[in-house]
């Protein structure tokens, strides 16, 4: 079983993935974070996010090991992060590694669910089961800012300016020509923005076992 689960920064996705990776005994992959690895290296190595052949070459290195980093939460690495997710020969080598995941599979695991941007219309068309998480954007942003306070530094400033980042990612994210962020048209939709986490999780999990689980 594949579960694609798609949707915007602060719409609850990852939680709700990380739920479902658990009750349903899937491995979890969080594609976001092959994006931030990679701008990550993109900042350390001093490239610029629009050297298509630079960026793609360092898509090339990537390893498991580097998504595990756990300091790749910030939105300025989102931000450069996003700015890259427009490279078509980059997100071609992503792919590759996504799907290789998937392949990967092996027992006691069921299955895999990933969690991104492209999941259901472009990584696994085929997905057993769609999700597409996504909330208001004022709610969005206070669950971004109260996340990145630990990571980004507390001053109102500092706040507002992750808000401004994240609508500019948003809006990034949904009107690039390669793989935007869009729900597929086999989606199920959760607005998460009047939802407990709670309610969210088994909101998804009963989508799930009424169409997913055989
Ligand atoms: O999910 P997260 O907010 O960590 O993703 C960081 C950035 O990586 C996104 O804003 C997006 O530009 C990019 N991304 C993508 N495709 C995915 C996952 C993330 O383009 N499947």
């Amino acid at each position: 079983m594949i579960i694609a689960v798609d949707g915007p920064a602060g719409s609850g996705k990852g939680t709700i993935s990380e739920y479902l990776a658990m009750k349903f005994d899937l491995l979890y992959l969080d594609t976001g974070l092959l994006y931030r690895a990679l701008a990550k290296t993109v900042i350390r190595e001093n490239v610029d996010p629009k050297n298509f052949q630079a960026v793609t070459n360092i898509a090339h290195t990537l390893t498991f090991q580097d998504v595990q980093d756990p300091n790749l939460r910030g939105e300025d690495i989102a931000a450069v992060a996003s700015q890259i997710a427009v490279i078509a020969e980059a997100r071609k080598v992503m792919d590759e590694f996504q799907r290789d995941f998937c392949r990967s599979v092996k027992l006691p695991y069921k299955g895999a669910i990933l969690d991104g941007r492209d999941i259901g219309t472009v990584i696994c068309p085929e997905a057993t089961c769609k999700l597409f998480i996504t909330a208001r954007p004022e709610i969005r942003n206070q669950r971004r800012m109260l996340e990145t306070q630990g990571t980004d530094g507390a001053s109102p400033e500092a706040l507002s300016e992750i808000a401004r980042k994240m609508v500019e990612r948003d809006n990034r994210d949904s009107t690039r020509q390669i793989a935007p962020l869009t729900a597929a048209p086999d989606a199920f939709i959760i607005d998460t923005s009047g939802l407990t986490i709670e309610q969210a999780c088994t909101k998804a999990a009963e989508y799930v076992t009424q169409y997913c689980v055989a």
